[in-house]
Protein backbone atom coordinates (compact mmCIF):
# COMPACT_ATOMS: atom_id res chain seq x y z
CA UNK A 1 0.00 0.00 0.00
CA UNK A 2 2.04 3.18 -1.23
CA UNK A 3 -0.23 5.45 1.30
CA UNK A 4 -2.61 4.75 4.21
CA UNK A 5 -4.39 6.66 6.78
CA UNK A 6 -5.86 4.83 9.85
CA UNK A 7 -8.39 6.20 11.86
CA UNK A 8 -6.69 9.70 11.84
CA UNK A 9 -8.22 12.54 13.59
CA UNK A 10 -7.71 16.27 12.81
CA UNK A 11 -8.82 19.42 14.92
CA UNK A 12 -7.74 23.26 15.72
CA UNK A 13 -7.00 24.35 18.71
CA UNK A 14 -7.08 27.82 19.64
CA UNK A 15 -4.20 29.55 21.10
CA UNK A 16 -5.40 28.58 24.56
CA UNK A 17 -6.13 24.85 23.76
CA UNK A 18 -9.41 25.15 22.90
CA UNK A 19 -11.23 22.96 20.66
CA UNK A 20 -12.71 25.33 17.65
CA UNK A 21 -13.26 22.89 15.43
CA UNK A 22 -13.42 19.29 14.88
CA UNK A 23 -12.45 17.95 11.13
CA UNK A 24 -11.70 14.76 10.52
CA UNK A 25 -12.92 12.03 13.02
CA UNK A 26 -11.45 9.06 12.38
CA UNK A 27 -11.01 8.46 9.22
CA UNK A 28 -9.07 5.86 6.70
CA UNK A 29 -7.61 5.79 3.35
CA UNK A 30 -5.87 3.61 1.32
CA UNK A 31 -4.22 4.76 -1.92
CA UNK A 32 -2.66 1.65 -3.79
CA UNK A 33 0.43 2.11 -6.02
CA UNK A 34 -0.79 3.73 -9.60
CA UNK A 35 -4.32 4.21 -7.80
CA UNK A 36 -6.01 7.75 -8.76
CA UNK A 37 -8.29 9.00 -6.12
CA UNK A 38 -10.54 11.61 -6.13
CA UNK A 39 -11.82 13.73 -2.77
CA UNK A 40 -14.95 15.82 -2.91
CA UNK A 41 -17.05 17.38 0.29
CA UNK A 42 -18.30 21.02 0.98
CA UNK A 43 -15.89 23.61 1.56
CA UNK A 44 -14.34 23.59 5.34
CA UNK A 45 -15.06 19.65 4.98
CA UNK A 46 -11.24 19.35 5.81
CA UNK A 47 -10.27 18.16 2.35
CA UNK A 48 -7.21 20.18 2.48
CA UNK A 49 -6.68 19.00 6.19
CA UNK A 50 -6.18 15.74 4.48
CA UNK A 51 -3.87 16.64 2.14
CA UNK A 52 -1.86 18.19 4.14
CA UNK A 53 -1.78 14.64 6.94
CA UNK A 54 -1.30 12.60 4.02
CA UNK A 55 1.96 14.79 2.70
CA UNK A 56 3.21 15.37 6.66
CA UNK A 57 2.36 19.00 6.41
CA UNK A 58 0.96 18.53 9.36
CA UNK A 59 0.17 15.74 11.45
CA UNK A 60 -2.59 13.99 13.35
CA UNK A 61 -4.38 14.36 16.61
CA UNK A 62 -4.87 10.43 16.65
CA UNK A 63 -4.51 7.88 14.21
CA UNK A 64 -1.42 6.98 12.03
CA UNK A 65 -0.62 7.92 8.47
CA UNK A 66 1.85 5.44 6.87
CA UNK A 67 4.17 5.62 3.43
CA UNK A 68 4.91 2.17 2.42
CA UNK A 69 4.26 0.90 5.06
CA UNK A 70 6.25 3.59 7.11
CA UNK A 71 4.66 5.36 9.88
CA UNK A 72 5.49 8.88 9.09
CA UNK A 73 5.27 9.57 12.89
CA UNK A 74 8.63 7.61 13.71
CA UNK A 75 10.53 9.81 10.93
CA UNK A 76 12.77 12.65 12.29
CA UNK A 77 12.60 16.00 10.87
CA UNK A 78 15.13 15.78 8.00
CA UNK A 79 13.61 12.18 6.66
CA UNK A 80 10.25 13.99 6.93
CA UNK A 81 11.83 16.73 4.54
CA UNK A 82 13.21 13.82 2.39
CA UNK A 83 9.69 12.73 2.48
CA UNK A 84 8.02 16.05 1.35
CA UNK A 85 10.62 16.59 -1.50
CA UNK A 86 11.49 13.50 -2.52
CA UNK A 87 8.07 11.28 -2.61
CA UNK A 88 5.12 13.56 -2.95
CA UNK A 89 4.44 16.16 -5.31
CA UNK A 90 2.13 18.89 -4.29
CA UNK A 91 -0.04 21.44 -6.31
CA UNK A 92 -2.53 23.89 -4.89
CA UNK A 93 -5.23 25.25 -5.48
CA UNK A 94 -3.58 28.48 -6.54
CA UNK A 95 -0.59 27.88 -8.44
CA UNK A 96 2.16 29.41 -5.62
CA UNK A 97 5.18 30.06 -8.05
CA UNK A 98 7.53 32.10 -7.00
CA UNK A 99 7.13 35.44 -9.43
CA UNK A 100 10.49 36.98 -9.34
CA UNK A 101 11.82 33.48 -10.99
CA UNK A 102 11.56 31.84 -14.23
CA UNK A 103 9.05 28.88 -15.19
CA UNK A 104 12.68 27.27 -15.75
CA UNK A 105 13.96 28.31 -12.07
CA UNK A 106 10.13 27.57 -10.47
CA UNK A 107 10.17 24.14 -11.74
CA UNK A 108 13.52 23.31 -10.87
CA UNK A 109 12.80 24.24 -7.07
CA UNK A 110 12.39 20.85 -5.96
CA UNK A 111 15.28 19.27 -7.67
CA UNK A 112 17.28 21.97 -5.65
CA UNK A 113 18.59 20.23 -2.59
CA UNK A 114 21.63 18.29 -4.08
CA UNK A 115 21.44 18.22 -7.96
CA UNK A 116 20.34 21.74 -9.32
CA UNK A 117 23.41 20.63 -11.87
CA UNK A 118 22.34 17.21 -12.37
CA UNK A 119 21.83 17.07 -16.09
CA UNK A 120 19.69 13.89 -15.46
CA UNK A 121 17.05 16.84 -13.67
CA UNK A 122 17.71 18.77 -16.35
CA UNK A 123 16.53 16.20 -19.61
CA UNK A 124 13.72 15.47 -17.45
CA UNK A 125 12.55 19.16 -17.03
CA UNK A 126 13.35 19.83 -21.03
CA UNK A 127 10.86 16.42 -21.93
CA UNK A 128 8.02 17.40 -19.57
CA UNK A 129 7.99 21.28 -20.68
CA UNK A 130 8.35 19.88 -23.44
CA UNK A 131 4.96 17.54 -23.40
CA UNK A 132 3.14 20.31 -21.76
CA UNK A 133 4.07 22.87 -24.28
CA UNK A 134 5.77 25.27 -22.18
CA UNK A 135 9.31 25.32 -23.52
CA UNK A 136 9.27 28.29 -25.93
CA UNK A 137 8.10 30.60 -22.70
CA UNK A 138 10.46 28.81 -20.01
CA UNK A 139 12.18 31.97 -19.72
CA UNK A 140 8.93 34.03 -18.70
CA UNK A 141 8.08 35.00 -15.22
CA UNK A 142 4.72 33.90 -13.51
CA UNK A 143 3.82 37.37 -14.48
CA UNK A 144 3.89 37.28 -18.10
CA UNK A 145 2.12 33.49 -17.97
CA UNK A 146 -1.72 32.81 -18.54
CA UNK A 147 -3.46 30.95 -15.56
CA UNK A 148 -3.41 27.70 -17.46
CA UNK A 149 0.33 28.18 -17.83
CA UNK A 150 0.92 28.70 -14.66
CA UNK A 151 -0.83 25.30 -13.43
CA UNK A 152 0.85 23.40 -15.83
CA UNK A 153 3.80 24.97 -14.58
CA UNK A 154 2.59 23.74 -11.07
CA UNK A 155 2.13 20.65 -12.72
CA UNK A 156 5.35 19.90 -14.07
CA UNK A 157 6.89 21.19 -10.76
CA UNK A 158 4.91 18.33 -8.79
CA UNK A 159 6.51 15.54 -11.20
CA UNK A 160 10.01 17.22 -11.80
CA UNK A 161 11.47 14.73 -9.29
CA UNK A 162 8.89 11.63 -10.22
CA UNK A 163 7.37 11.12 -7.10
CA UNK A 164 5.06 8.25 -6.12
CA UNK A 165 2.39 10.42 -4.84
CA UNK A 166 1.00 12.70 -6.34
CA UNK A 167 -1.39 15.40 -4.01
CA UNK A 168 -3.66 18.00 -6.47
CA UNK A 169 -5.69 20.26 -3.94
CA UNK A 170 -8.17 21.53 -6.65
CA UNK A 171 -5.48 22.01 -9.59
CA UNK A 172 -8.01 23.19 -11.56
CA UNK A 173 -10.15 25.40 -9.53
CA UNK A 174 -8.76 28.63 -10.88
CA UNK A 175 -9.42 27.66 -14.64
CA UNK A 176 -12.28 27.66 -16.99
CA UNK A 177 -13.87 23.89 -17.64
CA UNK A 178 -11.91 23.61 -20.86
CA UNK A 179 -8.33 24.06 -19.52
CA UNK A 180 -9.50 22.36 -16.74
CA UNK A 181 -10.37 19.30 -18.76
CA UNK A 182 -6.71 20.09 -20.53
CA UNK A 183 -5.20 19.97 -16.92
CA UNK A 184 -6.79 16.99 -15.95
CA UNK A 185 -5.97 15.41 -19.31
CA UNK A 186 -2.43 15.92 -18.92
CA UNK A 187 -1.60 14.75 -15.35
CA UNK A 188 -3.48 11.43 -16.07
CA UNK A 189 -1.23 11.03 -19.21
CA UNK A 190 1.92 12.10 -17.75
CA UNK A 191 0.57 9.99 -13.58
CA UNK A 192 -0.04 7.20 -16.33
CA UNK A 193 3.74 7.19 -18.13
CA UNK A 194 4.89 7.04 -13.93
CA UNK A 195 2.37 4.87 -12.35
CA UNK A 196 2.18 7.14 -9.89
CA UNK A 197 -0.60 7.43 -6.84
CA UNK A 198 -2.76 10.53 -7.02
CA UNK A 199 -5.10 12.33 -4.78
CA UNK A 200 -6.91 14.98 -6.17
CA UNK A 201 -9.47 17.14 -4.68
CA UNK A 202 -12.00 18.36 -6.87
CA UNK A 203 -15.56 19.57 -6.67
CA UNK A 204 -15.52 18.90 -10.55
CA UNK A 205 -18.01 15.88 -10.91
CA UNK A 206 -16.55 15.52 -14.40
CA UNK A 207 -12.57 15.38 -13.37
CA UNK A 208 -14.11 13.02 -10.37
CA UNK A 209 -15.01 10.36 -12.80
CA UNK A 210 -12.07 9.96 -14.55
CA UNK A 211 -10.42 8.94 -11.76
CA UNK A 212 -10.21 4.86 -10.07
CA UNK A 213 -12.42 5.90 -7.15
CA UNK A 214 -14.55 9.10 -5.70
CA UNK A 215 -14.70 9.68 -1.70
CA UNK A 216 -16.48 12.51 -0.37
CA UNK A 217 -15.50 13.84 3.01
CA UNK A 218 -18.65 13.45 5.64
CA UNK A 219 -18.98 14.33 9.09
CA UNK A 220 -15.03 13.91 9.59
CA UNK A 221 -14.80 10.37 7.13
CA UNK A 222 -14.00 9.33 3.98
CA UNK A 223 -16.69 7.74 2.36
CA UNK A 224 -16.96 5.85 -0.84
CA UNK A 225 -19.38 6.63 -3.88
N1 LIG B 1 -4.92 26.41 10.76
C1 LIG B 1 -6.21 26.37 11.07
N2 LIG B 1 -6.65 26.84 12.27
C2 LIG B 1 -7.95 26.78 12.62
N3 LIG B 1 -8.90 26.27 11.82
C3 LIG B 1 -8.55 25.80 10.63
C4 LIG B 1 -7.18 25.83 10.18
N4 LIG B 1 -7.13 25.28 8.95
C5 LIG B 1 -8.39 24.95 8.63
N5 LIG B 1 -9.25 25.25 9.64
C6 LIG B 1 -10.70 24.97 9.65
O1 LIG B 1 -10.89 23.58 9.47
C7 LIG B 1 -11.96 23.31 8.59
C8 LIG B 1 -11.48 22.46 7.42
O2 LIG B 1 -10.58 23.23 6.63
P1 LIG B 1 -10.03 22.70 5.24
O3 LIG B 1 -9.12 23.76 4.73
O4 LIG B 1 -9.44 21.35 5.41
O5 LIG B 1 -11.36 22.61 4.39
P2 LIG B 1 -11.59 22.27 2.84
O6 LIG B 1 -12.49 21.09 2.74
O7 LIG B 1 -10.27 22.20 2.16
O8 LIG B 1 -12.40 23.56 2.35
P3 LIG B 1 -12.36 24.33 0.91
O9 LIG B 1 -13.17 23.51 -0.05
O10 LIG B 1 -13.02 25.64 1.22
O11 LIG B 1 -10.93 24.50 0.50
C9 LIG B 1 -12.51 24.67 8.19
O12 LIG B 1 -13.65 24.93 8.98
C10 LIG B 1 -11.40 25.64 8.52
O13 LIG B 1 -11.91 26.89 8.89
MG1 LIG C 1 -9.30 23.39 0.75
Amino acid sequence: MLLKLTDVSKSYKSRYGRVIRDVLRGTDLAVEKGEKIAVAGPSGSGKTTLLNLAGALDFPDKGEVYFNGEPLSGMNASKLAAFRNRKIGFIFQFHHLLPQLTLWENILIPALPGNEADAEVHNRARELLTETGLWDIRHQKPGELSGGECQRTAVVRALINNPPLILADEPTGSLDSENASLLIDLLIRLNGKEESGMVVVTHSMEIASRMDKIYKIRNGKLEEG
